[in-house]
């Protein structure tokens, strides 16, 4: 067979070429291009028999390569369906309907404190930033590969299976009730997320497909009577008395930082029925984060234990317990500075500031309006 013309060499020379920058420039046309190479790659072999070795060496890396291209797109969700809410969807979520400022600030935004300031502070990066680091420290720990993005979705869905270091387990899951944020919400939170001194790549946020159990999607309303529960809330002289603990500040006011139960303004949009009746009934079963009980040995032996109110480097403050009753009329709490120079020992106490006896004085009925007022406050 003659030899093909040196133009026609040239030409299958170059088109081989043209095909391995193409794979590397386009990869959503992997398997055109792949194609392409193996059409190449059979002229050349017909050219050059003799080289057949390094042509068939060649051409066989550029088809594999095509092929986990397609591959890997695959796997990946469809660019179509991939984000229609961008990071500034996902900011507004963040301040709105996911209640995430209630217990997080974000650069020098208000916000509450029960979790880490999403922002940079003097110890950490932004988030974006810090969610590089714990996928690398994840991905150790666990053995598989987690990215930045798979931190973010998994701190938003499941935030119990990594508990940052210094808070509280008490994170409620973005996609469950009450909070129950769609796919593309939590697309779009993330996304933002990530912008925060990250790479925000949207394409590389990927949600596990059985994190919306329909049963969880159930719409749960409380049976009780709002209104009975609000009077009962507000009345400092009734069996309740919650506000001489937890005052509601009027809308658009900052909650008062001495109230001795943590703010409840928008308690409901965060948390479901089940969670605010335990709250009530079984306050010490879970300690809300920055409401701790501390218990002193001072040196001459008493021991003092009360509510936790911070302190400064000469003295803790604390309401001591036997104060608290008085509080619970609507007196102003007595807080206690007791001098660190005579404290002997310091430890945490699993025993809630709050009254531990409403099961015994509420009535069943009263507990329902209650849960009934507490989820209305949104
Ligand atoms: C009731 C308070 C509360 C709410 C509401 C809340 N979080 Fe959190 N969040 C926490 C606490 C506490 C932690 C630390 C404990 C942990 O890691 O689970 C945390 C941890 C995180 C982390 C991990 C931070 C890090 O340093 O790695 C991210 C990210 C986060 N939250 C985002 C959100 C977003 C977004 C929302 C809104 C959908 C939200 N949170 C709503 C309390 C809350
Ligand atoms: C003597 C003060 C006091 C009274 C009265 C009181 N609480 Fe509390 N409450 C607290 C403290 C302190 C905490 C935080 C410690 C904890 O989680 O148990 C708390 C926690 C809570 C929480 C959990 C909040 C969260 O974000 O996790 C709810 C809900 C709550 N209280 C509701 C009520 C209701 C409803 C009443 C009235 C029936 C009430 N409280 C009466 C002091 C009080």
């Amino acid at each position: 067979m003659p030899r093909p013309a040196l133009v026609l060499r040239l030409a299958l020379l170059t088109g081989l070429a043209a095909c391995f920058a193409a794979l590397a420039l386009m990869p959503e046309r992997a398997l055109l291009i792949g194609l392409t190479l193996a059409l190449l790659l059979a002229g050349c072999l017909w050219a050059w028999p003799e080289w057949w070795i390094p042509l068939t060496a060649v051409g066989l890396i550029g088809v594999a390569g095509a092929l986990a291209m397609v591959w890997s797109q695959r796997r990946a969700p469809p660019a179509t369906g991939m984000s229609p809410l961008g990071a500034g969807v996902g900011r507004a979520i963040f301040y709105g309907k996911g209640y995430c400022s209630s217990c997080h600030t974000l650069a020098d935004h208000a916000g509450g404190l029960r979790g880490p300031p999403l922002g940079a502070t003097q110890q950490q990066p932004p988030i974006g930033r810090r969610a590089v680091a714990r996928a690398e420290q994840l991905s150790r720990a666990r053995g598989r590969p987690l990215s930045p993005a798979d931190y973010l979705v998994e701190s938003l869905l499941e935030p119990g299976a990594f508990v940052v270091d210094g808070y509280r387990d008490e994170m409620p899951p973005a996609h469950l009730p009450p909070v129950r944020l769609q796919p593309d919400e939590i697309r779009a939170l993330v996304a933002f997320l990530l912008e925060q001194g990250g790479d925000a790549d949207p394409a590389a946020i990927e949600l596990p497909a059985a994190a919306w159990p329909d049963a969880a999607l159930a719409v749960d309303t409380p049976a009780g009577d709002l209104e009975r529960g609000k009077r009962l809330y507000f009345d400092l002289a009734g069996p309740a008395a919650c506000a001489a603990c937890h005052p509601l500040p009027a809308p658009g006011r900052a909650p008062q930082s001495s109230a001795l139960g943590p703010d409840l303004s928008r308690i409901g949009g965060v948390r479901g029925a089940d969670f605010l009746r335990r709250s009530i009934l079984e306050p010490s079963a879970q300690i809300a984060g920055g409401f701790d009980t501390v218990q002193l040995e001072l040196l001459d032996g008493t021991v003092v234990v009360g509510l936790n109110r911070g302190g400064d480097p000469s003295e803790v403050r604390l309401v001591r317990h036997q104060d608290l009753a008085a509080a619970a009329t609507g007196a102003a709490a007595p807080i206690t500075g007791i001098p660190r120079s005579q404290i002997r020992s310091r430890s945490l106490q699993p025993l809630s500031a709050m009254p531990g006896n409403y099961a015994e004085i509420l009535t069943e009925e009263e507990v329902r309006d209650l849960v009934a007022y507490l989820s209305s406050l949104k």
